[in-house]
C-alpha cells in the first residue's frame, strides 16, 4: 500500500471509532521553548494529556509531520529518516488497553492486510522502584486478540535490551522489557522525567521480515534486537502517570492512550520489504537521481548516498515550506545542515545538472511536494513552493562554491600526506568539510593525520570557548562577590519573567554592576504590579529553595536541545558553558539538566548555591526602552 493510501486507511478507520481528524501541527513547534522540532505526534498535545479540555473532543486522530535531529548521523541504515509522519491517535480520558490494542491490532491485519503471524508485541515489565506494576493487563489482552486468530501466543520475561541478546526469542510472542524499552515520556525513562511530566507503560508491536539473524548485533535475536529482521511500526503509549515534584510517580486526573505509528514503516511492511526508502514516495526521486548520476540504488556502495539525499531533501522541503530558513543558528543551521550533506552525497554520486533545468535536488523536493501536496496542502502553495526552489538552490549554490574554493586550496597546499593541520586549516579558513578532504587522500592514495586533524579540532574548540567566557564577562561590571551574586539572580529574574509573561520573553542585553542589575528583554508591553509581584515571588521562592548552581561544558547542538537560553543574535562556539540553576542533586547527567530551574549559556561567574543570594531580591524599575523592548532593574536587599 502506498503512503496516502495507509494514511487515508488510518484516519477513517479511527473516525469510524468516534475519533476527530485534527491537522498535523506545524513541524516547527507553536508556543514550546523547550525543543526545536515537532518529534512526535503528542507533542502539540501534552496540555490535554495533563488534563485540559480539547476543543475537538476526548477522541482524536492524525498523522503528524515530524523531525528529529538527533538521527541525522543514523541516516543511511534501511530505517532511519530524520523526517517522518507519525500516526497519530489519542484517547483524552476516554477509551484505554482493551480498546486501542484490539484497535490497532486490527488496522494492521484487516485494513492493512499484514498477516498476524509476522507480528509480535513488547509490553512493559514494571518498575518497583518507582511503584510502576508489570502491565500484565496488556498482556493478557494481547493474548486473546492472537488466540482470536489461531495464534497460541506465550509471553516471555526479556528484562533489559542486553538481556534480550543473551535469552533470545524463547518460543514467545509477548515480551516483557524493562522501562528503556516499554515506557514512554518526552524525557525517556522515569528517572529522567522532570515534575510535572506525564508518561506511562507502553506497548509496541513489531513486523517480522523473516530475515536471518545477524549475529554482529548480539548472540541471540529479539524483537529489540537491531539486526533488521523486526522492524517496530507501531507503540501504544498508556499515559496515566505524573511525576511529582518530590519524584515519586502519581495517576494522571484521567488515563490517556498515546498512540504513535511510523506510516513509512507501516508501508514498508505491507510491501514485505523492510527498506522504508523503497516505499513509493521515494520511488521517482530514486529514478531522477539514479539517470542523473548513472548510478544505480542497488548497488551497496552507492546506497547510503541516496539514502541521505532522499531524506535530507524530504526534511528540508516540510522545514521550508513551515518557514525555516537556513543559518547558522538553531533550526536554520539544521537546516543548512541538511542541505549540505545532501549535496556533498550529490557529488558523490557523481550527480550531472541538466543547465536548462533545476538542479537535481530542487527537482527531487518538486517531487516531493508532488508526492505530499494532497496530505499536506501547504505545499501546493504557490509562495512556498518557489520559497523551497530558492532556498535550496541558494545554499547549494554557496556551498558549492565553498566546495570549490576548498579544493583550490586542497591543490594549492598538499602535494603528499596530508598532514592534521593541513586539513584542519582547508576546515576552519575555507569551510572545507573534513569528509572531503579524507575522500580526496583516500583518490589520491595518500594518507591523512586523522588523530592530529582531532587534536588541532580541539585546541580550536578550546580556544573559542575562552572566547566565549571573555565575551560574557562583557555584561558584569566586575567579579566582586556583589556582582556576581546579581548574576546569578538575573538568570532567575530571566526564567521568572518566562513563566509569568510567556515564552516570547528572550534577553536583548544586560549589564550587572555591584549595586543592581538591569536586564533589556522582549516583551510588547509594560508589566503589571502583579505581574512584578509574581516575577518577585519567583525569584524569592528559588533563593530561598537553596539550589545549587552547575557549570557543564557542552557541544552547543546539546545545549541547544536542552532549551539553554542564550542572548538574541549572539554566535556561539562549538563547545560552550552552560549555567543550570537546580536541582537538589545535581549530577554530570541529563536529568541534571531536565529537573532544572533555569539554563542559560553563560561564561559566569555565578554563586555555587542561590542560598548565596542572601536577601529579598526587589524589582526597583520597569520602563520601555525600544518598541518591543522592557528594562528591568532590580537590586538584592
Ligand atoms: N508518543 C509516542 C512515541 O513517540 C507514541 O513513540
Amino acid at each position: 500500500m502506498t503512503l496516502n493510501e495507509i494514511r487515508s486507511k488510518y484516519l477513517a478507520f479511527f473516525k469510524a471509532q468516534g475519533h476527530t481528524i485534527i491537522p498535523s501541527a506545524p513541524v516547527v513547534p507553536e508556543n514550546d521553548p523547550t525543543t526545536l522540532f515537532t518529534g512526535s505526534g503528542m507533542q502539540p498535545l501534552v496540555p490535554y494529556l495533563l488534563g485540559k479540555d480539547h476543543p475537538s473532543g476526548k477522541r482524536l486522530v492524525n498523522s503528524q509531520k515530524s523531525f528529529r535531529a538527533m538521527d541525522i548521523e543514523e541516516v543511511g541504515d534501511n530505517r532511519h529518516t530524520t523526517f517522518f509522519e507519525m500516526l497519530g491517535n489519542w484517547s483524552l480520558g476516554d477509551y484505554f488497553k482493551r480498546e486501542q490494542l484490539p484497535w490497532f491490532f486490527e488496522f494492521l491485519t484487516k485494513v492493512v492486510g499484514l498477516d498476524p503471524a509476522r507480528l509480535y508485541v513488547t509490553v512493559f515489565l514494571g518498575d518497583e522502584k518507582n511503584n510502576v506494576p508489570r502491565d500484565t493487563d496488556s498482556a493478557e489482552i494481547w493474548k486473546n486478540i492472537f488466540s482470536s486468530v489461531g495464534i497460541d501466543a506465550k509471553d516471555v520475561l526479556i528484562g533489559s535490551e542486553e538481556e534480550g541478546y543473551k535469552k533470545g526469542m524463547q518460543g514467545g510472542r509477548i515480551f516483557f522489557y524493562d522501562a528503556k524499552k516499554n515506557w514512554w515520556s518526552r524525557a525517556g525513562v522515569p528517572e529522567n522525567m522532570p515534575a510535572g511530566e506525564p508518561g506511562g507503560p507502553d506497548s509496541e508491536v513489531f513486523y517480522d521480515f523473516g530475515t536471518p539473524h545477524d549475529e554482529k548485533f548480539g548472540n541471540n535475536c529479539h524483537p529489540n534486537c537491531d539486526c533488521g529482521r523486526f522492524l517496530e511500526i507501531g507503540n501504544s503509549v498508556f499515559m496515566q502517570y505524573i511525576k511529582k515534584d518530590d519524584g515519586s510517580f502519581g495517576l494522571l486526573p484521567k488515563q490517556n492512550v498515546d498512540f504513535g505509528g511510523g506510516l513509512e514503516r507501516i508501508s514498508a511492511a505491507s510491501i514485505g520489504n523492510s527498506d522504508v526508502f523503497r516505499t513509493d514516495v521515494f520511488e521517482e526521486a530514486i529514478l531522477l537521481l539514479e539517470k542523473f548520476s548513472e548510478k544505480t540504488y542497488g548497488d551497496a556502495k552507492f546506497t547510503r548516498s541516496f539514502r541521505i539525499i532522499l531524506d535530507h531533501i524530504r526534511a528540508a522541503t516540510f522545514m521550508i515550506a513551515d518557514g525555516v530558513r537556513p543559518s547558522n543558528t538553531e533550526r536554520g543551521y539544521v537546516l543548512r545542515r541538511l542541505i549540505r550533506r545532501a549535496v556533498q552525497h550529490a557529488n558523490k554520486l557523481g550527480v550531472a545538472e541538466d543547465p536548462t533545468d533545476d538542479t537535481i535536488l530542487v527537482r527531487c523536493a518538486t517531487l516531493f511536494t508532488e508526492e505530499y501536496g494532497d496530505a499536506y496542502p501547504e505545499l501546493n502553495d504557490e509562495v512556498v513552493w518557489s520559497a523551497i526552489k530558492e532556498e535550496i538552490a541558494k545554499e547549494e549554490k554557496q556551498f558549492q562554491q565553498t566546495l570549490q574554493k576548498g579544493l583550490r586550496e586542497f591543490e594549492k597546499m598538499i602535494s603528499g600526506d596530508i598532514t592534521g593541520e593541513q586539513a584542519y586549516l582547508l576546515f576552519t579558513s575555507y569551510g572545507f568539510p573534513f569528509e572531503m578532504t579524507m575522500e580526496l587522500a583516500k583518490e589520491r592514495n595518500v594518507s591523512i593525520d586523522e588523530a592530529g586533524f582531532r587534536e588541532y579540532m580541539k585546541r580550536h574548540q578550546e580556544l573559542s570557548r575562552a572566547g566565549a567566557e571573555q565575551k560574557f564577562k562583557g555584561g558584569l561590571a566586575d567579579h566582586s562577590e556583589k556582582t556576581t551574586r546579581l548574576h546569578t539572580a538575573h538568570h532567575l529574574l530571566l526564567k521568572a519573567l518566562q513563566l509569568v509573561l510567556g515564552v516570547h520573553v528572550k534577553q536583548r542585553g544586560s549589564n550587572i554592576t555591584q549595586e543592581r542589575l538591569r536586564i533589556d528583554f522582549s516583551h510588547g508591553e509594560k508589566m503589571t504590579k502583579e505581574q512584578i509581584a509574581e516575577v518577585e515571588r519567583i525569584v524569592n521562592k528559588k533563593i530561598h529553595e537553596e539550589l545549587p548552581v552547575t557549570r557543564s561544558i557542552l557541544p552547543k547542538e546539546k545545549a541547544e536541545s536542552l532549551g539553554a537560553e542564550h542572548e538574541f543574535g549572539a554566535k556561539y562556539p562549538d563547545m560552550v558553558s552552560v549555567y543550570s540553576v537546580g536541582p537538589a542533586d545535581a549530577s554530570e547527567s541529563d536529568p541534571q539538566f531536565d529537573k532544572a530551574f533555569s539554563i542559560e549559556f553563560c561564561g559566569g561567574p555565578h554563586v555555587e548555591n542561590t542560598s548565596e543570594l542572601a536577601g529579598t531580591f526587589k524589582i526597583q524599575k520597569e520602563e520601555a526602552v525600544a518598541s518591543g523592548i522592557r528594562r528591568i532593574k532590580a537590586i538584592l536587599q
